[in-house]
Parts: structure tokens; sequence; C-alpha cells
């Protein structure tokens, strides 16, 4: 695992998107996995503006994304299919077809589950998956006591992550679902390389526990130190907290491998 700390969330956002810019160069066809939430937001802008400005193409892409909830139709304003709509696809030329995002209305969500698992396989694995931490250091909706090996599957959701996503919810959070497909632990782990964005001071305490702490079911994104290519974008603000935030911004500074984005 490798921290790098950026001055602030917009320069952290546009790292963050650097980086993915950059895969997707290499890699045209590559497989992202992709993230919603308030963090992602400015990474989705940014890669809005390359492929206005700059061409970057999503046009061979496939995209998986973490997690949807249960019982929302597509075009629900709090379902993730409507956030990825308005914050990214409709900016960006992926082709419908090769947008994949849990579906919550399925009559069969065990069905559902096992036949996401499948089709990510069928891509060939994710080559590039971007994460958000929860404050209760979820990585997709893998709240805490998540099986470290898990797979997509049906998750009830904490009211701490009920809260977190009130506002599209007319701000109660009894309205946010209380159930989630999600993306297991097992199944991010997989993926060839994971991307983990964290700004805010709010996330300051739980970052360090999943960084520096002990590998625990109780905050599922620490189960990222196993993963063998996972690089963690923080700003200050959420970086305030860890112990090793020397040797970090040195990383950055000096490790030829972030000289392009120096
Ligand atoms: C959502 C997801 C979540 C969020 C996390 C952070 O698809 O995967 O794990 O990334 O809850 O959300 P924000 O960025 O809103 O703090």
């Amino acid at each position: 695992m490798e921290v790098i700390i950026q001055e602030t969330a917009e320069k952290t956002a546009l790292l963050a998107a650097r980086v993915i810019a950059r895969e997707v160069r290499v890699r045209p066809n590559l497989t992202l996995g992709l993230a919603t939430g308030r963090t992602m937001e400015a990474v989705y802008r940014h890669l809005a503006t390359m492929h206005r400005n700059e061409g970057l193409s999503f046009a061979r892409c496939q995209t998986f994304n973490l997690d949807e909830f249960i019982g929302l139709p597509p075009d629900h304003p709090g379902s993730y299919h409507r956030y990825m709509t308005d914050h990214f696809f409709r900016h960006v030329d992926i082709p419908s077809s090769h947008i994949h995002i849990p579906n919550g209305m399925a009559a069969d969500l065990a069905a559902e589950c096992a036949a996401y698992e499948a089709a990510i396989k069928a891509c060939g694995g994710i080559d590039l998956q971007l994460l958000g931490i929860g404050r209760d250091g979820h990585i997709g909706f893998n709240e805490p006591l998540s099986a470290l090996q898990s797979r997509t599957r049906e998750k009830a959701l904490t009211p701490a992550t009920r809260r977190q996503n009130a506002s599209l919810f007319g701000g109660r959070w009894e309205n946010v679902p209380a159930r989630a497909i999600t993306m297991g632990v097992g199944t991010i782990l997989e993926s060839r390389r994971c991307l983990l964005v964290a700004t805010g001071e709010e996330k300051a305490f739980i970052l360090s526990q999943a960084l520096e702490g002990p590998i625990t079911a109780w905050v599922t994104a620490s189960a990222l130190q196993l993963h063998p290519r996972c690089t963690v974008l923080v700003d200050e603000a959420a970086a305030e907290q860890l112990k090793g935030k020397d040797y970090y911004r040195w990383i950055f500074e000096n490790e030829p491998e972030w000289a392009p984005f120096r």
C-alpha cells in the first residue's frame, strides 16, 4: 500500500482522475470498478473535463459499480444508477452496454449477486477499482463485521451509513433503504489495482484505523492492507491522524512512479 497526501480535496480528486486517465490511456479496454458518494463527485467532474478537453475516451472500457440500494428504481434520485448517470456516464462516451450496476430491483437478489460476480469474471476481472471510505470504515457497502472474504451479496446498512446518505432522501435517514447489494471485500481484493480516495477531517480517524491499525472486519477498509497494489490518495485534512505522514510525503516527492504527477 502507498499513501499519497495532497494539500486539498480538489487536488486529491484531480490526482485520482489523472491516475485513472493514465491507466485508461495505457489500456483503453480497461475494466473499471466505480464508487459513488460525495468524494467521487469531483473525481468524475475531472474525468468528464478530460474527456471533453483532452479526448480521454472510455468507449472501450467496461464499468462495474460497487453497490446499489435495494428497492429503488434506476431513475430514483437517491439511486446509484441515477448518481452515476448524472455525475459521470452522461458526460463521457461509455456505451450503456458496457455499464454494470447491481440491480436492486431484481426479483431474485441472490441470483442477481451471483450474476454480477459472473459478469466481472467474464470481463476478465476488475483492473482498477475506485473506492471511497465510509465513516464506519466501509468500502462499498461492506459494513463493520463484513467477512473479509465476502462476495457480492445483500447487506443491511448501519444507521450511520443511512444518515450519511440522507441528503437525497429528504434529509431523513429513515427514508434511506435499509439494505443494499454490494461487491464483497473478497471481490474488491481481487481487483488488480485499488485506488482509495478520502478527503475531509471527518475521515481522519477512520482512515488512521484502516491504514495503520490492525486488519479487522470491524473496519473493512483495513483489508486493503492485504492488497498487493493499493494506492490511497488523501488530502491534508483526512491525513491528520496518520502516523506515517512524513514518509508518505517523501514517497510522493521522490519516487519515480509519481514524477509525472508532481
Ligand atoms: C458508495 C461506496 C461507499 C462510499 C463511502 C464514502 O458507492 O462505495 O463506500 O465510497 O461511503 O462516501 P462519501 O464520499 O460520500 O463520504
